[in-house]
């Protein structure tokens, strides 16, 4: 007999004294719900200093990630009135208000988000999942025509794993592009959260055929702690751009 070391019996009594034991560390639970408890004390205390959150409360936005939109906008004047903005990931919805407000009554702006919005003045809001088809299908009959810009504020949950999390970070932007594809105006620009600063890579490269312009941008009010940054690319050149096939309406 190899491998076997004892009897049934033995073998009960040895797994009765390692549930006894107590595990390593004083217990993997206590230690876990210790960290939480310190992540998010230190969550509220950021907030709590954080001048952007106060100013976002004060001046009725629904999230500080708002003035990450207003810094890039008032920088590069992407957002004009009249335009038809698509959000992609826009629950709370602070990126559709700025958007609402620059491109104002004549201008539309939808909210997708795979969470329920509060109803917005002025924002018209989908839920769904922007990876699912149908998805775009039903933004599409939604838009009164062709997008001018495609915004994505989207971000998979981290796993604390430096690079699964940058693949991860750089799948949700290839699929908010592939999105845009489907729904921007030739000339209409996309502004995506990203982690990749530089512009080397498959998607870089993507984005410059696809693109006039494509830059790496990061606002003040993006904390310099993160390592988000944001893609902005404008110009877009069109469907023939892309290497796909026409698409039949
Ligand atoms: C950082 S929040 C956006 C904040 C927003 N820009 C604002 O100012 O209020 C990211 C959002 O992306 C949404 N999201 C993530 N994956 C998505 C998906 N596949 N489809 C639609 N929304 C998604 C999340 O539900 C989350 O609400």
């Amino acid at each position: 007999m190899t491998g076997d070391s004892g009897s049934d019996g033995d073998r009960v009594r040895r797994r009765r004294r390692r549930e006894r034991k107590p595990a390593a560390g004083g217990g993997g639970r206590l230690v876990r719900a210790k960290g939480r408890k310190d992540s998010s004390r230190e969550w509220l205390q950021r907030q709590l200093s954080d001048p952007y959150v106060a100013e976002a409360k004060r001046l009725g936005y629904r999230s500080r990630a708002a003035f990450k939109l207003i810094e890039i906008d008032d920088k590069y004047k992407l957002l004009k009135s009249g335009m038809r903005v698509v959000d992609l990931g826009a629950a709370p919805g602070g990126w559709c208000q700025v958007a609402r407000e620059r491109v104002g009554e004549r201008g539309q702006v939808v909210g997708l988000d795979l969470l329920e919005l509060e109803p917005l003045p002025g924002v018209e809001i989908l839920q769904g999942d922007m990876n699912e088809p149908e998805t775009v299908d039903r933004l599409r009959a939604r838009l009164g025509g062709p997008a001018d810009a495609v915004l994505s504020d989207m971000a998979p949950n981290a796993t604390g794993h430096k690079r699964t999390d940058q693949l991860r970070v750089l799948a949700v932007v290839e699929a908010a592009l592939d999105f845009a594809e489907r729904v921007l105006a030739p000339g209409g620009m996309f502004l995506a959260k990203t982690m990749q600063s530089g512009g080397t890579g498959e998607l870089a490269a993507r984005l410059k055929r696809e693109f006039r312009q494509v830059r790496y941008v990061k606002p003040p009010a993006s904390r310099s702690a993160s390592a988000e940054t944001y893609v902005l690319a404008t110009g877009y050149r069109g469907p023939q751009s892309t290497g796909a096939p026409p698409e039949s309406d």
